[in-house]
């Protein structure tokens, strides 16, 4: 028998886990979060709610007061918000580097090309470690190291590696790191080894990855820090708790967000509806999910058996951090979409380019994965979902820096070559901004900015 991962020092009673397919409750959970009944995943809930749940008003004006303070655990953006978190015994537990306080930024100009009169983007790039997965990774590795462990680790396209090393590290826990070899971007694997990872590429996908790292844990006494973990979806609440504080609790119509495994998609929807149980937003937002098309296994899981039955595919999109064919989180990341009524759509290689250049020229940049969100709005519109006078939010959920190579191949107008979209790439030659060699003289220099300005 695996050894329990009830966190000691942790005030039980504030949580406890519940079973998404059996609703079997426990106080304990083994290695890999899975039901001991059915083995589906597991979910946190708050049974005090029930009778007594936080005052909305209090909650808020808590969450506002917490700005002012230099307490390391006030001023995360995920601690922040602590009263809707699993409890610790004294503040001093979280492991933080000041994750959250993302800012809300207007997009304009991507309005226009969408065709609705306010965009918003909510950019969870700017976390300490560059990624959206800082929110959740705060809180487990904080509930990690409460449960005595000594070893962390996570199969990853990337950017859960990267913040879980920054997180072990800072934890003063080991770290290891399963990533699917040569798919994943440099900078996002030069920063687990920056942080003390003990990183393996193996040889096979995100999916084989995670299948390894579920067995591993069952047999060493390693704490497995996945969405899968259910505190970790937990931390990642916390951006729609911030993003409604931004918009001063007026809910927008649409968020939007990309889909990979279904943790972050997940984690907002719950967010979502305890808000409202909770009386701190009077409406839903529709949050609906974008996938590549070379990676869409919750498209075709909705549209092949109305999201009864997982439908897994062999992932292929060069947006690398949502290559993903069978995403742990589907059921829950279904659940949230009935319940907020959202969407679900596809977007092709080219449309993921195109957005993340639309985007990039608003002075904001994101990472491929994160683009998805703009080019799926586009077509949400074109589709009568989202209505031409609703209000959008779309999550970014990487840093432009975190896919270099990405981004330098398509100003070069080499990301589609020699492959089959290569003619249809030609839509994007307006957005194309190569660099310019030229001789070091004040001519040469002076005829192109007056090219650039023709
Ligand atoms: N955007 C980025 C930048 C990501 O890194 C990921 C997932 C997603 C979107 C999708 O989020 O999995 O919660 O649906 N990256 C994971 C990783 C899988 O290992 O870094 P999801």
């Amino acid at each position: 028998m695996p050894p329990l991962t009830t966190p000691a020092g942790v005030q039980q009673a504030n949580f406890r886990f519940r079973c998404i397919a059996c609703g079997d409750l426990s106080d304990q959970a083994s290695q890999n979060f899975r039901c001991a009944q059915c083995h589906d995943l597991l979910e946190i809930i708050y049974p005090k709610w029930k009778d007594a749940g936080p005052d909305p008003a209090t909650l808020k004006s808590t969450w506002r007061q917490r700005r002012l303070s230099q307490s390391p655990v006030d001023q995360s953006g995920v601690w922040r918000f602590r009263d809707l978190l699993p409890a610790l015994v004294t503040d001093d537990q979280a492991i933080t580097l000041r994750e959250g306080n993302t800012p809300l930024y207007e997009l304009p100009q991507c309005a226009r090309i969408a065709g609705v009169p306010r965009l918003f983007a909510k950019h969870q790039g700017l976390n300490p470690t560059g990624s959206f997965k800082d929110a959740g990774m705060t809180v487990a590795a904080t509930f990690a190291r409460l449960a005595g462990f000594r070893w962390v680790a996570c199969a990853s396209t990337g950017n859960t590696s990267a913040s879980m090393a920054a997180y072990a590290a800072r934890g003063g826990m080991r770290s290891l790191v399963l990533v699917p070899e040569g798919k994943i971007s440099w900078s996002k694997l030069s920063q687990a080894l920056d942080y003390g990872a003990v990183t393996c590429q193996l040889r096979t996908d995100f999916d084989g990855c995670l299948r390894l790292l579920q067995e591993l844990v069952l047999r060493a006494p390693v704490y497995q820090l996945n969405s899968i973990n259910p505190f970790r979806l937990e931390g990642q609440k916390t951006l729609a708790l911030e993003l409604l504080e931004q918009l001063d609790w007026q809910p927008p119509d649409h968020i939007i967000v990309p889909g990979g495994n279904l943790g972050n998609s997940s984690a907002i929807g719950k967010a979502l509806l305890e808000m409202l149980d909770l009386g701190l937003i009077s409406r839903l937002p529709k949050l609906s999910v974008i996938q590549a098309e070379g990676a869409n296994a919750l498209v075709r899981t909705l549209r092949e058996t109305g999201g009864k039955r997982q439908v897994s595919v062999q992932a292929e999109t060069r947006a690398t951090a949502i290559r993903i064919g069978n995403p742990a989180s589907w059921k829950k990341a279904v659940h949230v979409l009935e319940a907020t009524g959202g969407a679900c759509e596809q977007v092709s290689e080219i449309e993921i380019a195109q957005a993340k250049a639309e985007i990039g020229a608003e002075g904001i940049g994101c990472e491929p994965a994160s683009a998805v969100t703009l080019a799926g709005l586009k077509k949400l519109v074109k589709h009568g979902f989202v209505k031409p006078e609703e209000s959008v939010v779309l999550v970014l959920t990487g840093n432009l820096l975190k896919d270099p190579d990405f981004t330098m191949e398509f100003h070069r107008g080499d990301l589609f070559k020699n492959i089959r979209d290569e003619s249809a790439a030609a839509v994007l030659n307006p957005l194309r901004r190569p660099p310019i060699v030229l001789d070091a003289t004040m001519d040469a220099v002076m005829r192109t900015l007056e090219q650039a300005e023709n």
